[in-house]
This record gives C-alpha cells, sequence and structure tokens, in this order.
C-alpha cells in the first residue's frame, strides 16, 4: 500500500501548503516595546517646555541624565549623546585627530556610514576583509596596516561583537586608534564586557533599527577624558561649555570647529526608557534566534556565523551560509514560499547581495572615489580600488549568505513557523 504524503511535508515550492501566509512582524527591536512610558517621558519634557540640552526655563538635564545612565550600562567614564550614528561617527574621528594624510581601515561588511564618516574629515578608508564572524579579520587588519594609519574602526555587524579584543591586539601593537561602531549591536558584550568598552573610543546609534531607539540619535562614549572633552566640542560649535552650558572659548585646546550634532531633550528622555527595556528586548531576540539556530545543526547544507560569545550576541540577525551562490538562492527562494517574508520594508530573508550600502561594492561614491579627499595633495597615492574583489572572502560570503532579522516580538508559533520552513527546505537540498 502506497501512503500519499500529506500536503504540509511538500515544500510550497512543489506545490505543498506553505508553513505560513502572514507576513512575519517587521524588525525594528526597539519599538515593539515603546508604550505609555515613553509617551510620558515625551509628555514630561513638553510640560517643563525645556526642549534644550544646554539650558532652559525649567531645566530636566535628559541628556544629561542618559549619558550618565548609558555610561553606567556600559561601564565606560564618559557617554555623549548626539543625533545619530553618522554623527557619532563623524564626532568621535574627529575628536581623534583623523583628517588628510590619514588612512582609517574599515572592514568590507559595514554601513555606508563608516566610510562616510572617514572621507568627511579628508582622510582615506582602507578596506580590510571579514572573516566567518563577519566582522574585521585580525589578519586583514594587520595587512592593511601603513605608516598613514591613524585609526581602525571595528564594525560589530549585524547584532554580534567581532573579535574585537584580536583587533585591538594589532591596533596597540602599531600605535593607532581603535573605534568601535557598536550601532548594530548595543547591548552586546564579550564575556561579560561590553562592547563599546574595548575600543579608545565608541559609537552607537538610536535610529529605528536599532536595539533601542528614539527614531533618530546616537552616543560616542570614551574612558579618555581629553578624547571626551575635544568630542563634546566637535559635535557642538568647536568650544567648550561652561556649567551654565554657555559656551567657553577661553580653552586653548578646544579650539576646534563643531558640527552641530547636538542632542534635544525629547529623544534623550525617550531614549532612557528604552535604555531600562534593552536588556529584555535582546533577550527575546536571543532567545528567538538560539532556538531557530539550534534547529539549525542537524542539517550540514547550512554553515551559521561563527559567534564570539552567544552570551553577548544581541539576537537581532540571523545569517545563514551555503556552498554556493546557487544553493543560497535556491533555499531564500524555498523559504520565501513557505512565507518567510516580512512587509516590504522589511530585511525577512534576503541573500546578502541585497543588503544595499552594507556592502563596500555597493557604496558608489567610495568606489568612484568622490568627494574632496580623493583629490587632496595630502592623499596622493593612498586610495585603493574599493571595487567588488577587492575583499575576496567577503565577496564569497555575501554571495552564499541570506540575512533573516529576528524580530524582538517573534511568537513562539513565529519561531515554529521560521523552523519548520528551514526544515522543510533544507531537508530536501542534496
Ligand atoms: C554599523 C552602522 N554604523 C553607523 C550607522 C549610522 O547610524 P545612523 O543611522 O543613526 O546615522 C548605522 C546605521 O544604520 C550602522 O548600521
Amino acid at each position: 500500500m502506497t501512503h500519499e504524503k500529506p500536503r504540509s511535508d511538500e515544500q510550497a515550492l512543489a506545490g505543498g501548503s506553505p508553513v505560513r501566509t502572514e507576513p512575519l512582524p517587521l524588525e525594528f527591536p526597539g519599538v515593539h516595546y515603546m508604550d505609555d512610558r515613553e509617551i510620558e517621558a515625551v509628555v514630561s519634557v513638553l510640560r517643563a517646555r525645556s526642549p534644550f540640552r544646554y539650558y532652559g526655563m525649567n531645566l530636566q538635564k535628559q541628556v544629561e541624565c542618559l549619558e550618565a545612565e548609558f555610561a553606567g550600562f556600559l561601564g565606560v567614564n564618559h557617554a555623549l549623546a548626539v543625533t545619530s550614528g553618522t554623527g557619532a561617527l563623524h564626532t568621535a574621528l574627529a575628536a581623534l585627530g583623523v583628517g588628510p594624510g590619514h588612512e582609517v581601515i574599515v572592514p568590507a561588511y559595514l554601513w555606508v556610514s563608516v566610510a562616510a564618516a572617514v572621507v568627511n574629515l579628508g582622510a582615506i578608508p582602507v578596506l580590510a576583509d571579514i572573516d566567518d564572524t563577519f566582522c574585521l579579520d585580525p589578519s586583514a587588519v594587520r595587512r592593511s596596516i601603513t605608516p598613514r594609519t591613524r585609526a581602525v574602526i571595528m564594525v560589530h555587524m549585524s547584532g554580534a561583537p567581532g573579535d574585537v579584543e584580536a583587533v585591538r591586539a594589532v591596533a596597540r601593537e602599531h600605535g593607532v586608534y581603535l573605534l568601535e561602531d557598536c550601532a548594530q549591536c548595543a547591548g552586546g558584550s564579550i564575556h561579560g564586557k561590553r562592547v563599546g568598552t574595548f575600543g579608545d573610543m565608541a559609537v552607537f546609534s538610536f535610529q529605528m533599527n536599532k536595539n533601542m531607539t528614539a527614531g533618530e540619535g546616537g552616543c560616542v562614549v570614551t574612558n579618555d577624558r581629553q578624547l571626551y572633552r575635544r568630542a563634546v566640542a566637535c559635535h557642538d560649535l568647536g568650544y567648550a561649555r561652561d556649567d551654565e552650558g554657555r559656551l567657553d572659548t577661553g580653552d586653548p585646546e578646544l579650539c576646534l570647529w563643531g558640527r552641530g550634532y547636538r542632542m534635544d531633550e525629547i529623544r534623550a528622555a525617550i531614549l532612557r526608557v528604552q535604555l531600562e527595556k534593552l536588556p529584555a528586548t535582546i533577550r527575546a531576540m536571543r532567545n528567538s534566534k538560539y532556538r531557530i539556530r539550534q534547529s539549525l545543526a542537524p542539517f550540514e547544507h547550512v554553515r551559521l556565523r561563527r559567534i564570539i560569545d552567544p552570551a553577548g550576541d544581541t539576537g537581532c540577525f540571523l545569517l545563514t551560509t551555503y556552498a554556493d551562490a546557487e544553493t543560497a538562492q535556491a533555499v531564500k527562494n524555498a523559504l520565501r514560499a513557505e512565507g518567510i517574508v516580512t512587509f516590504p520594508q522589511g530585511v525577512s530573508n534576503i541573500r546578502m547581495t541585497e543588503w544595499g550600502l552594507h556592502l563596500y561594492y555597493n557604496n558608489r561614491s567610495l568606489v568612484e572615489r568622490k568627494g574632496l579627499a580623493f583629490s587632496l595633495s595630502e592623499n596622493a597615492g593612498l586610495a585603493r580600488d574599493y571595487s567588488k574583489g577587492a575583499c575576496p572572502v567577503a565577496d564569497s560570503l555575501f554571495e552564499r549568505s541570506l540575512v533573516l532579522a529576528v524580530p524582538s516580538c517573534l511568537t513562539a508559533r513565529d519561531e515554529d513557523d521560521i523552523i519548520r520552513a528551514f526544515e522543510k527546505t533544507l531537508g530536501s537540498l542534496h
């Protein structure tokens, strides 16, 4: 007697019923946890009619409190809230004195803002390849260092920390600054030490896709008092402020140029609430991600990203890698047919090659070497080739990997569906 396979076991692409028909939730981690507390925080600033951080009729000191609380959360001496992660990068590199004639090492897998901050200060970005952590490969950093290198930017990509201790060792050995970009990894850690505390400075973003958010926002942190004072001047108007919040142009060491990235009281009030919720937000994503990761372990066709310390992974993205580009595409198609998709603006289940300005060779301004930095005489001969092929390990990983966002509000049912879709798909690969 022959049994007909139940339709639900058959792949959706082969005519079976899809695992789900409802799109997965959108991924914006902090937004799912917004409630009356953020509303009350905003209203309290407006009631006080005090939206500016440095002075006002009834100053609430929300930004100052946020800075103290964020510094305490991380375990650093100083935090400076700014208006965006891009602004934080620009501010931190300016505080580190990056400028014409300098090279700054950046990873092949990044966000466009990382290269932008370097170029906007008149310096030259130098690409270094990544490894199976999807973050900077320490040996590639070592190979990229020249007498012109001023700093290395370690970007902790897609929610999980990179091998920052190894990169820091290389930076120390060569006497160059280490700046951590933790925009995608707020709250992440390695063996209990939080990202943002390994480098000379670190930056965060509080834009809506991030683990905590006020829609926009960012932060610069450091243990170094002088770098902090320089960052304060650079993010504001180029000078110090006195205790009353008035500009003080008297300090000869703080006679710089400002960039206008001051944080306002309303966003700071929201971010203070979001910071309190951050551990729960991360816990939810990490639990979902590791449940899915575990379920993939028996399948030999899928390789999982190397995570340095799973307990310190913030969990917001699951990256899976396959033998070749064709297999990655086939898995993506099959998963999508099973209903593993989000609403159009979400990032569920795409190939990494579709990941836009996270890929160095998709940054046209970089590839085409646009901007004053590339024509300055101080930088003559420093520009590199930034087109596809410059970082072969990254190129291969991008071709063969899929990105699945892990929303902070996944239900056990959503997780079951993702697992089932992977099982159906991977089980039929030969
Ligand atoms: C790694 C990285 N750095 C910097 C930024 C810039 O942050 P923002 O969007 O707040 O300017 C982002 C934002 O997506 C990012 O992912």
